[in-house]
């Protein structure tokens, strides 16, 4: 899929992308737990935190929410212009942008995030070592993803080797918790935090 095609795709899931309880994180314990997650895997506040493929911006705001500093790149404008909205009045910007080769600033962030991306991408490796770029000395990558029941995604020991190839350490932290994804669930999710 080319990357216009990839972009008109996520266009068009913008405007019910956060009625799926882990994407919009409207109920209360499902906020709750990944912002706990999340907080438990990040340097304190203040950090500087580049959510790449942000979607409607829901982590970065929530991140923002508790004192860091976020930069979010989306492919889609229909995504970032949803984002946008939901970060006014936060220590948050957004901009349209390829997750695989964001125009972030090299060695600038303490915190790359991604959530269900580096699967999508085409050419996961290329995209994780220009992550491990955008990372200050000290920094972290912190993955969500999966190996869904729809057949995408990325098994866990699969992410674990590209991250390791890159010379850096990984730890994977399986979330099988319902309350991540508001229903029991029964394939593989799970977050990676990568430190050098
Ligand atoms: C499953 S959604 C996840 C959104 C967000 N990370 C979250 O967890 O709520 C995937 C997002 O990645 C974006 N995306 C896909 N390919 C991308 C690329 N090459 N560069 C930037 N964003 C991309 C899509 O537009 C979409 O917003």
């Amino acid at each position: 899929m080319s990357i216009e095609e990839t972009r008109a795709v996520w266009d068009a899931e913008a405007a019910t992308f956060d009625d799926e309880p882990d994407h919009g994180l409207r109920d209360p314990a499902t906020r709750q737990a990944w912002r706990e997650l999340l907080l438990a895997h990040l340097p304190p506040a203040p950090a500087r935190v580049a959510d790449l493929g942000c979607g409607t911006g829901t982590l970065s705001v929530l991140l923002a929410e508790e004192g860091y500093s976020v930069s979010g790149v989306d492919l889609s404008s229909e995504m970032v212009a949803r984002a946008e909205a939901k970060g006014t009045g936060h220590d948050v910007t957004f901009a349209v942008g390829d997750a695989g080769d964001p125009d972030l600033p090299t060695g600038s962030f303490d915190v790359v995030l991604s959530r269900h991306v580096l699967w999508a991408l085409p050419d996961p490796a290329a995209g994780l070592a220009r992550w491990v770029d955008l990372l200050a000395p000290g920094g972290r990558l912190v993955l969500v993803e999966g190996r869904w029941f729809t057949g995408g995604g990325l098994a866990a020991a699969d992410t674990e080797a590209m991250v390791r190839a890159t010379g850096r350490g990984a730890a994977v932290r399986h979330l099988p918790e319902a309350v991540y994804w508001g229903k029991e669930i029964d394939d593989e999710r799970y977050l990676l935090v990568s430190e050098a």
